[in-house]
């Protein structure tokens, strides 16, 4: 039974919000199939994800400086234990199901904070001598993304940061299937968007069966 982790970043609601309603269809329909299987949701706008900072980096310097007992502060502790318990949450799922708008060009940067804290050396990725090597194995991704405009072809092409991120960083730690389903256009003229809103529902809804 795959577990799986649905990571939403959208400070809207569900309804007024076409990712977070595709990403919903595809966990109801997978939740129908696996009455059974784990799911867990991460609300990145409504939980709190902590941000690497100061005392982060400074607990990260200690631990990998080698010198035992590695002692830390309080501060250091407490956001080194909140980072970390994402981490492994995030590495003990099979599945992970993405839902979030494209802003900017990119990912929501609550959702940037969320991957500071699954890209971690040692953790889900560490570098050889032959360079770095992801530590994951077995794990699935979707990534549901909606954007106003349209990247797929034509002069905003090389603009998308936003799944291209994800992608890139999911590969990177060893998410060796990442399937997309992507809305594009979205603002532009109201009836196609919403035709191609179902058409992203069905496609969820399949793919559930296929995870
Ligand atoms: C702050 C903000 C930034 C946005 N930036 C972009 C952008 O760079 N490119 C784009 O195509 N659409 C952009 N949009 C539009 C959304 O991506 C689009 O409306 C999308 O369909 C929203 O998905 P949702 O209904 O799941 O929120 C932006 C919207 C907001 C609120």
């Amino acid at each position: 039974m795959k577990s799986l982790l649905y990571i939403t970043a959208n400070p809207k609601s569900e309804a007024n919000s076409t990712s977070l309603t595709v990403g919903r269809s595809l966990i109801n329909e997978y939740v129908a199939i696996h009455s059974n299987a784990p799911v867990t949701e991460i609300d990145v706008y409504r939980q709190h994800i902590p941000l690497v900072d100061e005392h982060f980096l400074s607990a990260r310097q200690k631990i990998s400086s080698g010198v035992e007992p590695v002692v830390l502060l309080p501060k250091e502790k407490d956001i080194t234990d909140q980072i970390h318990q994402l981490t492994s949450q995030f590495i003990e799922a099979d599945v992970y199901v993405f839902a979030f708008p494209l802003w900017n060009f990119g990912v929501p940067p609550l959702l940037k904070a969320y991957v500071d804290t699954i890209k971690v050396a040692r953790k889900t990725f560490r570098y050889t001598p032959d360079g770095p090597e992801g530590l994951l194995e077995n794990k699935t991704a979707v990534l549901i993304q909606s954007s106003g405009d349209v990247y797929s072809y034509g002069p905003l092409k090389e603009f998308e940061h936003g799944s291209r991120y994800l992608t890139s960083v999911l590969s990177f730690i060893g998410v060796d299937r990442i399937e997309t389903i992507y809305m594009e256009g979205m603002d532009k003229n109201k009836d196609e968007a919403q035709e191609k809103k179902h058409q992203a529902v069905t496609r969820a809804v399949e793919l559930a069966w296929a995870l």
